[in-house]
């Protein structure tokens, strides 16, 4: 799968990064373990803290990462609801952040708060968030609710809602407003841009421990409702030429098409276009903000369906769904990656929208799915493909659950699937998210009907098996009652693997097929972030059958030989 995809990629290249990354980390090894520490064993007054590397996001031979303090990191995130990044609220959302074991907690920063009156800013409240964070050692991911959330323009502030005629919404087909701001809307645009760009600026001043990785640039962006907007300011635009640096950037290799946007893009037009200026928009916000603190900056999208698109209106118009993502990215340069937020639990669907979203030109970081116990595997998937971070939504015990979206209610059995993940994966997150970044990391999710799974490595194809019990021969396995399997293999070295999962068995044989597996050494052990510390070998029932793993986090560095 990912190999064979990432195939054609540039080794030279790859390997130049690789090396580059290894010498980079030996340097900063020693230094980047102490402030790791340091972040989370003693919360330090912003004012006193040492100044840190910017989180950034760099990219080789097609992989990302998302570096911190200049090494690969891997966000194991918690979304919390909505309305939760409260004072009075926050005493509820910890607790459930622990109990998942999440590194990163993402959390709404809201327009109507930030900017009360149009020339008062009040960031306390963002001075809260960093203070428990840093006190509960997570990092942050701020969502910024402002001129769309989830389509519409409810984050405004008051004073902006009660001036239709300064902050117009969009006009539909029939020249009705609806519930979605327009994009042409200039005087909405500037006061977002400066209440952004005031934000960034604050975490500047503020935030010399990058406690915050990365700012989501408004909310699921985009119109319900509607196509497009087809006020006057929008239906001036829609009746003149296509930018050219549209064409150019969805026509690298010639030649460029020309003419209105019904001329280029057909039946597509007003779907195009509008997620060109929703893109715009949201672009120039992003780009006001990045202007003041360059840290990364996404979108994310509330998506198409991957497999049965039909037309917008089954879908949200004008946010990065799919089949735009290109429009995005050549009209928002300053948005470091669009993401999908996955509420699909089928594995046909959920593991093609990882694809759609996993591109040369875009780190895949799934901002927000479904908490339900079904999504808890896809966080697997999403390492396969080298994500930089995996997040479930509605992640508090403010007595509030998006049923039947998600589970009944959220309390610590609903979020044990997603613990056990974090558990495991927690304290191997550096190494994991480096393995991920060199192409070393391979990892599969249990589907329904599919009780076995390869995975091709180097020399070796491993197996997964589903269903099966911990003694006796694997040649028939059921499938476990629900899809819950997942497993995860790393090459550490030469015939050398680092294996993990969970409700699975996961064995190897050699590519030679004259050739049979021989367990060398297996070994059980713990993780400090980068580095694995043996505790004990396996062996006799352990691995006579195959590896097994049931519902305890276990990670095993298993050297393999033939005979
Ligand atoms: C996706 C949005 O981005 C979230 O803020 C939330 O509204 C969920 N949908 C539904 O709970």
């Amino acid at each position: 799968m990912r190999a064979s995809r990432r195939v054609a990629k540039n080794v030279t290249a790859r390997l130049a990064v690789v090396r580059a990354v290894v010498t980079r980390r030996l340097a900063i090894a020693a230094a980047c373990l102490a402030t790791v520490t340091a972040c989370r064993a003693s919360p330090t007054p912003a004012r006193e803290a040492p100044e840190r590397p910017l989180p950034r996001i760099v990219e080789s031979g097609g992989r990302h990462a998302l570096l911190v303090d200049d090494a690969p990191y891997l966000m194991l995130g918690a979304q919390v609801n909505n309305s939760s990044a409260w004072s009075s609220t926050l005493r509820r959302v910890w607790p459930a952040v622990e109990a998942i074991h999440a590194n990163t907690v993402e959390i709404p920063v809201y327009w109507e708060q930030v900017q009360p009156e149009p020339e008062k800013f009040d960031f306390s409240l963002v001075d809260t968030l960093l203070a428990q964070g840093r006190e509960h050692h997570v990092h942050l991911v701020l969502l910024w609710f402002a001129t769309w959330k989830n389509g519409s323009g409810h984050y405004m502030p008051e004073w902006m809602k009660v001036s239709p005629q300064r902050f117009p919404r969009a006009i539909d087909v029939h020249g009705r407003p609806i519930d979605s701001p327009s994009p042409y809307a200039r005087e909405t645009l500037d006061a977002d841009a400066r209440a952004f760009a005031a934000l960034m600026g604050h975490l500047k001043a503020t935030d010399r421990e990058r406690t915050v990785l990365m700012v989501q640039v408004e909310n699921e962006a985009g119109t319900w409702g509607s196509v497009r907007d087809y006020s006057p300011a929008a239906q001036s635009v829609f009746e003149g030429a296509v930018p050219r640096e549209l064409l150019a950037a969805l026509h690298p290799d010639g030649p460029m098409p020309s003419g209105s946007w019904r001329d280029v893009f057909g039946d597509d037009a007003d779907e195009t276009f509008h997620a060109w200026s929703v893109a715009r928009y949201v672009g120039a916000v992003a780009a006001a903000g990045k202007a003041v603190y360059p840290i990364p900056l996404y979108a994310n999208a509330a998506l198409r369906d991957p497999l049965n698109p039909g037309r917008p209106g089954h879908y949200e118009s004008g946010g990065p769904t799919d089949n735009v993502i290109a429009v995005w990215k050549a009209a928002a340069p300053a948005l470091d990656l669009v993401a999908p937020d996955i509420y699909m639990s089928d594995s046909p669907r959920y593991l093609k929208v990882l694809d759609l979203y996993d591109r040369p030109d875009n780190a895949l970081f799934v901002p927000e799915t479904g908490h339900a116990p079904a999504y808890a595997r896809y966080l697997f998937a999403a390492l396969d493909h080298g994500a930089i971070g995996f997040s479930p939504f509605g992640v508090d015990y403010t007595g509030y659950s998006n049923a039947p979206l998600g589970a009944p209610k959220i309390d610590e059995e609903t979020l044990s699937p997603f613990a056990l993940n974090y558990r495991l994966v927690g304290p191997m997150d550096r190494a994991i998210a480096r393995l991920a970044f060199e192409g070393k990391l391979r990892a599969v999710v249990e589907e329904k009907d599919k009780p076995r799974q390869a995975i091709e490595l180097d020399g070796w194809t491993a197996t997964a098996a589903y269903g099966l019990g911990s003694f006796g021969p694997g040649d028939h396995p059921a499938g476990n009652p629900e899809p819950v399997g997942r497993a995860l293999i790393a090459e550490l070295a030469r015939d050398q693997f680092l294996v993990a999962g969970f409700f699975c068995r996961v064995d190897f044989a050699p590519r030679d097929p004259d050739k049979k597996r021989e367990f060398l050494r297996v070994e059980e052990g713990d993780y400090d972030g980068a580095e694995f510390h043996p505790a004990r070998i396996w062996n006799g029932d352990q691995t006579d059958w195959g590896l097994n793993f049931a519902s305890a986090p276990q990670v095993l560095r298993v050297s393999l030989g033939t005979y």
